[in-house]
Formats: C-alpha cells, sequence, structure tokens
C-alpha cells in the first residue's frame, strides 16, 4: 500500500473514530457508535499492516500482538461483572501509560527507525515530543495502577495524605519541567531514564491523596492523559493517526471529568488536590443527632401502595448495579404499567460509579429510553409523584447537598424525591452512600425502608404484585 493510500485510510478510520464518540453519545446509538470504532480500528490495523517498508519481522509482531491481546482483552470483557468495569479501565489506561514510555524508549534508541535522526543525534522538537510522550504516559501508568487498587480494593480508598504533599508535588513538576530542557538541550540517556523515575513518582504521589469517591474523575483524568501521550508520541513516530486519535482521547476525557465535576458541584483543582471522601459505610443515626424512628416496610405493603398510585419514579443508584437488579425492575415496571401507573425513571449525573452507569443498565433490560429523564427534567415532576423508588442509590437523594453547608456533598445537585408522597428506599441497612455522608431522608414520615437485597426486594415486589 502506497504512502497516499495508507494516509487515506489513516483519514477514513480518524473519521469513524469521530463517528463513533458521537454515537456513543447517547445509549440508542451506542451500539452504532462502537461498529464505527470496531471498522475505524480495522482499518487502521490494516493500514499499518500494508505500510510500505515494514517487512515479514513487523507483519509478524503486529499478529502476534494483536492475537494475545486480542485473547486477552476478549476473556477479561467476558468476565467482567458491570461493576468493576472501572478499575478495569484503570488497569487499562495504565497499559496505554506504558506503551507511550515503550514507544518513547524505542524511539530513543532506534531514532532512524523512526526517521527522527541518528542515535545521539535526533531533532530537537522529536525529543521534546518524546520527552512529553514518556513523562505523560508514566504519570498515566503509576496514576492509573493506584487508581486501579483504590477502586479494586487493593488499598484503602481513604484519602493518603501528609504535610507539605502538594509542594512536594509542585516542586517534583518543576523539577521535571528542568529535566525535559536539560534532556532536549543534551539528549542524555541518563536524563531519559530520570524523567521516566520522576515521572513514574509523581503519577504515584498525584493520586494517592485522592479519595475513592473522586476515583471515577480520576481516571477519566488519567484516560484523557493517556489521549495527550499517544498524541504526543505521534508527533514523535509521525503517525497521523496516533495524533487525531490521541487528541480525540485526550479531549472527551477532559470533557467528561469536567461533566462529573460538574455533576458532584466541585471544580478540577478541588478534586485533584484530594482528601475528599471515606471508604463509605458511615451508619446513620449513629451520631449525637437525635433521629426519629426508622420506619420499615415489607415488599408487600411496597406493592401494595405502588399498585394505588398512578405516577411512580424510579430512582436507580449504586446499590442497583451491585445486585443486577435492573431485569427484574423493569419486569416489577411493567406489571404496575398493567395497573395503570406512570412510570419514569430519573437519572443522576453521578449515580453509580461511572458516567452513564445506570442509563447501560437500564438499556440491558429493555427500559424505553423515552421514559428515562435526566435531573433537570425531572426534578419538577416529583412533587406530583405518588412514589419515589429509590432502588441502591443514596447520595444522589441526600437534601443535605442542599442545606447542610459542612456536609462533603454540599453543593452537589439531588434529586429531590423527599418531594414524592411516599418514598420507598431499598438498600441492605443503614450504611451511607460513597461520600460517607448521613442520609437524613431515611428517618422522614413519608420514607419507608425496604431493606435487603436491591433485586431480591424487588423480585419480592413483583411476586406480591402477581398474587
Ligand atoms: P451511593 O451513594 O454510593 O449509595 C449506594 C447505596 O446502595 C449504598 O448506600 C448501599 O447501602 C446500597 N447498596 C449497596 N449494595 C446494595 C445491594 N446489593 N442491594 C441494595 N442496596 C445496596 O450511590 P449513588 O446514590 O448512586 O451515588 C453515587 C456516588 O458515587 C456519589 O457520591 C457520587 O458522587 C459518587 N461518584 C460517582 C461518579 C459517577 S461518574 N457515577 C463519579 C464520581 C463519584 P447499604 O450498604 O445499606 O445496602
Amino acid at each position: 500500500m502506497g504512502t497516499t493510500l495508507s494516509t487515506l485510510a489513516y483519514l477514513v478510520a480518524s473519521v469513524l473514530f469521530i463517528l463513533a464518540l458521537r454515537g456513543l453519545s447517547h445509549p440508542e446509538t451506542s451500539r452504532q457508535g462502537n461498529m464505527y470504532g470496531m471498522i475505524g480500528m480495522a482499518i487502521a490495523i490494516l493500514a499499518t499492516l500494508f505500510k510500505p517498508g515494514i517487512g515479514f519481522g513487523g507483519i509478524t509482531l503486529v499478529v502476534v500482538g494483536l492475537a494475545v491481546g486480542g485473547t486477552i482483552g476478549t476473556i477479561l470483557a467476558q468476565r467482567i461483572q458491570m461493576t468493576a468495569l472501572p478499575q478495569l479501565v484503570a488497569a487499562f489506561h495504565s497499559l496505554v501509560g506504558m506503551a507511550a514510555v515503550f514507544v518513547a524508549a524505542a524511539a530513543f534508541y532506534a531514532p532512524e527507525s523512526f526517521g527522527i535522526g541518528t542515535r545521539g543525534n535526533i531533532k530537537a522538537a522529536s525529543l521534546i515530543e518524546m520527552s512529553l510522550g514518556l513523562a505523560i504516559g508514566a504519570i498515566t501508568f503509576s496514576g492509573s495502577v493506584i487508581a486501579f487498587a483504590k477502586l479494586a480494593g487493593k488499598m484503602s480508598g481513604a484519602p493518603i495524605t501528609f504535610n507539605g504533599q502538594h509542594w512536594l508535588n509542585l516542586g517534583l513538576g518543576i523539577l521535571l519541567v528542568v529535566l525535559v530542557i536539560l534532556f532536549v538541550a543534551t539528549g542524555s540517556g541518563f536524563l531519559f531514564w530520570m524523567i521516566a523515575l520522576l515521572s513514574f513518582a509523581l503519577g504515584f504521589l498525584l493520586i494517592i491523596p485522592i479519595g475513592g469517591a473522586d476515583m471515577p474523575v480520576v481516571v477519566s483524568m488519567l484516560n484523557s492523559y493517556s489521549g495527550w501521550a499517544a498524541a504526543g508520541i505521534g508527533f514523535t513516530i509521525g503517525n497521523l493517526l496516533l495524533i487525531v486519535t490521541g487528541a480525540l482521547v485526550g479531549a472527551s476525557g477532559a470533557i467528561l471529568s469536567y461533566i462529573m465535576c460538574k455533576g458532584m458541584n466541585r471544580s478540577i483543582i478541588n478534586v485533584l488536590l484530594g482528601g475528599f471522601g471515606s471508604e463509605g459505610g458511615v451508619v446513620a443515626g449513629g451520631g449525637d443527632v437525635d433521629r426519629p424512628p426508622v420506619k420499615a416496610g415489607s415488599p408487600e405493603d411496597a406493592a401494595y401502595m405502588m399498585k394505588n398510585a398512578q405516577k411512580i419514579i424510579v430512582v436507580p443508584g449504586y446499590g442497583m448495579a451491585v445486585a443486577q437488579a435492573q431485569q427484574v425492575l423493569r419486569e416489577m415496571a411493567d406489571l404496575l404499567k398493567k395497573e395503570g401507573a406512570e412510570i419514569k425513571y430519573a437519572i443522576h449525573p453521578v449515580a453509580g460509579r461511572m458516567p452513564g452507569h445506570m442509563n447501560v443498565l437500564l438499556a440491558e433490560a429493555n427500559v424505553p429510553y423515552d421514559e428515562v429523564f435526566e435531573l433537570e427534567e425531572i426534578n419538577p415532576e416529583f412533587a406530583d409523584a405518588d412514589v419515589a423508588f429509590v432502588i441502591g442509590a443514596n447520595d444522589v437523594t441526600n437534601p443535605a447537598a442542599k442545606t447542610d453547608k459542612s456536609s462533603a456533598i454540599y453543593g452537589m445537585p439531588i434529586l429531590d424525591v423527599e418531594r414524592a408522597k411516599t418514598v420507598f428506599f431499598i438498600k441492605r441497612g443503614m450504611a451511607s452512600g460513597y461520600a460517607g455522608v448521613e442520609n437524613e431522608l431515611f428517618f422522614r414520615p413519608n420514607t419507608m425502608m425496604l431493606f435487603g437485597d436491591a433485586k431480591k426486594v424487588t423480585q419480592e415486589i413483583v411476586q406480591a404484585l402477581q398474587r
């Protein structure tokens, strides 16, 4: 394949990647988006395989790499639980970061292969791009490993902080810039590895103070970094597709981080400086405040009340994902619709543990898209709802976000479930949500707690409705 043809193929692949992102922005078009992405990647790989000068050795390496990586990816994708996706994504980002480090090393030790000069005599522009790709790649690698460990519970999700932490990070950041300048001036191999080492340390130090609750934002930010690292490497090796794809990943990751921060009413600086959130599990009512007793009901009570309801708003949260209750939830909604009730689903932008978490689960259970509403659209409707059916959600309903200035979630927009005539909360006990903040809604007179696993309780409601 000639150079013009491969450039053209790369252009087509870039357009398909853009269409993929566009498709992925809505559940209805997401499968199509995925398909565009896969076709784009297949074209990119084929164009690489048929590039002039790749040779038999090069083709063999690509094919073996594809076979090994493809097999591991397929097995992981089949085995992974939906709730474990955030840590899987973090683990994958670490690999992207490491790949950027390897490519930078390859370009440094074999510059002839990349057409950027000869050993010890590499163009200054290439040295700049290489060191940026190396630094961002190494930061992405160690940062993602820590994000993975925190999300997977392999290390404590609590923020790890110490005195002078931010000054240390700032100092190391400045040192990194100095090392990059010296490296570009001298092209020294020693400085190359010093940049790598310092960046690995910086990635680790930047992520340890960030609490588990903020990890999804961090994962999306690291996603953005991995994109910029790839784009930097794309400049070094003169690969247009890598530049375009890297920039797409970099920009979309940054936008996603911004949307999540907005959903939590936090600034990105506040997230990055860390120290927010606990590992969850604070037991409500355990503090000094005198609380009225909690009203607990049975699935039969809930079934009876919902049978007579006209408007029901379902609020799914992380607990629904843990219990995998989406399918039985839809069965319950179908039965209630037969009884004449109107059902709507309210989605908070940060419900669950990753963007779009609830939308994906509801789509998997074939919940009609026109029954699913975003926070701003649905909030005014709670006031005329008979029932707010909160299934495994907690923080996203907590009114402390509106009233308690001292609360960690103060300012976060929330779903106004308490305005419904009756609020059901399905959860296993009185524990707090991910932000570790007590939810006083549990003690309100119009709240009924339905204690138990979300799937099991909903199944029992379905059985009661069928009787
Ligand atoms: P949470 O506030 O974390 O509450 C989930 C509740 O589900 C828990 O209180 C838990 O109570 C319950 N639960 C767990 N397993 C269950 C099961 N098997 N059956 C029934 N209930 C179960 O979730 P949320 O309301 O979805 O809020 C999301 C939180 O994550 C927010 O704090 C948000 O800021 C944070 N966050 C999310 C994102 C994204 S992008 N989604 C990004 C950053 C941060 P029990 O233990 O008593 O059962």
